[in-house]
């Protein structure tokens, strides 16, 4: 009775349509968002996005960690990860931009959704942050627009702040600039050291980072006409701690 059934094209749609749809529903893995991470020191930040990622099982693939420091002792830990990984190291290039193509072409190999800055130490140039636009993610050590640049911690001491912290944002062509996804705040207190406060603040990037990154890989995150991220579904946006 079989060989009587006949299928339109429409039936075949229906069933390839519900057959996709099965697929991404059961495996959440499916639809994992692909993240390169580059970083060019210790790599604390990877490592708690890495981390937290695997023990709360967001659908992230973290498909290759690139350094531009040869010895940068975070892609050792991401190897012993058994992650990929890459170097491209800065000095070996004639300029900015013979530079920053090579890494561009890196990335690009692994397809990755976003590309995370984290500890990364390179300004990049228009071009690269045009290639990535609204996939290129920073964490910086202030609360943008408030201390763009170095030394952060002690700019903010200098200039008698209460509150320093640091923002999770997309990268634009101006220096620590661009549409602010989280930022975490913590006091300054009386007779801080640049050291003191900068280890206050880091113990707050390990946990908006992480968190910026999880509503990323979610599809929490979009950017507004008016150039603004706007999130869906996230309750707390940004983090402060007071002592
Ligand atoms: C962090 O403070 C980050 O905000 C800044 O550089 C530092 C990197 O630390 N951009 P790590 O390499 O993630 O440990």
């Amino acid at each position: 009775m079989f060989h009587d059934l006949q299928f339109t094209i429409s039936d075949w749609t229906y069933f390839l349509f519900h057959a996709v749809k099965a697929i991404y529903m059961t495996d959440p893995h499916a639809v994992a968002r692909r993240f390169v991470i580059l970083i060019s020191g210790r790599g604390s930040n990877m490592q708690q996005i890495i981390e937290q990622s695997r023990s709360q099982g967001w659908p992230a693939e973290f498909v290759r960690v690139i350094a531009n420091e040869t010895h940068a002792p975070g892609i050792e830990w991401a190897r012993q990860q058994g992650l990929a990984t890459a170097v491209v190291p800065h000095r070996e290039f004639a300029d900015r931009q013979a530079f920053d193509n090579r890494l561009a072409e890196v990335i690009e190999a692994d397809r990755p959704d976003y590309v995370l800055l984290a500890g990364f130490m390179r300004i990049l140039t228009p071009g690269f942050v045009a290639k990535f636009r609204n996939r290129l993610v920073n964490i910086h050590p202030s609360l943008l627009p408030a201390f763009p640049g170095l030394k952060t911690h002690e700019q903010a001491i200098a200039a008698g702040v209460g509150w320093h912290g640091c923002t999770v944002h997309f990268v634009t062509d101006q220096l620590d600039h661009g549409p602010i996804i989280a930022q975490a705040a913590v006091p300054v207190k009386p007779n801080d050291t640049p050291e003191a406060l900068s280890e206050r603040v880091l113990s707050v990037e390990h946990q908006i980072y992480p968190r910026a990154v999880r509503w990323l890989a979610e599809g929490r995150v979009q950017i507004n006409q008016a150039g603004q991220v706007a999130l869906e579904g996230v309750t707390q946006r940004h983090l402060w701690k007071d002592e």
